[in-house]
């Protein structure tokens, strides 16, 4: 008998980037004036309570979350697209850092007035909220992990929505019907599209996450 194998289906390449998809954050913090930083990143994801954030080395950000300890992460939607596209390319770092520079990012010192979005405080931490994101989570630093990037591990400690898009008749969920998150994928703004099938998966009540 003989056994052939399988055709290739796949083309080998070797993108630059891996930006297959993920929603945009908008990260507030602190910074030593006392003053609010806010910048748009996109490495992020969630499990259990704890956001792993992906940051590059020279941020403005990272230095603040490591100097307080404490951030937000606000979620836009696709209505606040072109606030996240004004803070392309800005840094709250001054100097701008040399590969910054050289690739066009300028200093902002205000990120919130330059973006058009709304500062609101926080109940536990002294980074402002964006008010017209759908999201907002205050969060603690728990972790900075150092490789050619900093891997930040921060536990959310109070979750902000707008009651759009909560779930109708529940105290405590988030309805994905309703909830549009900005998703980035390889440098272009997209949002989700319909439904496209039941997932097996919601047969465990969320509760049982808890
Ligand atoms: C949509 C979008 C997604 C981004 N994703 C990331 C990211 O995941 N990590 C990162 O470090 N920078 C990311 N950036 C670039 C940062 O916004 C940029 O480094 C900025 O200067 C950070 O601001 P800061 O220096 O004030 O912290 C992204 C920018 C945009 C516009």
């Amino acid at each position: 008998m003989t056994i052939t194998a399988p055709s290739r289906v796949h083309d080998l390449v070797d993108p630059a980037i891996l930006y297959w998809g993920t929603p945009v954050v908008l990260v507030s913090t602190l910074n030593a004036d006392g003053t609010a930083n806010l910048a748009p990143i996109s490495s992020a994801f969630w499990l259990g309570h704890t956001a792993t954030l992906g940051f590059g080395l020279a941020s403005h950000s990272l230095a603040n979350l490591q100097r307080t300890g404490e951030c937000v992460l606000n979620l836009p939607g696709p209505d606040q697209v072109s606030a996240v596209d004004r803070l392309a390319l800005t840094t709250g770092a001054e100097p701008v850092p040399p590969w910054k520079a050289a690739n066009g990012y300028v200093h902002s010192r205000d990120k919130f007035d330059r973006a058009g979005l709304t500062p609101v405080p926080g109940r536990v931490v002294a980074a402002p909220l964006a008010a017209e994101c759908p999201v907002a989570m205050e969060a603690t630093l728990e972790a900075v992990h150092l490789t050619d990037h900093a891997v930040v591990q921060v536990t959310v400690e109070q979750v902000h929505v707008h009651p759009s898009i909560r779930m109708a008749g529940s105290e405590r969920r988030i309805d994905p019907a309703r909830w549009r998150p900005l998703i980035m994928s390889f440098q272009r703004f997209f949002t989700l599209g319909d439904e496209v099938h039941p997932s097996r998966l919601a047969g465990i009540d969320e509760e049982a996450y808890r």
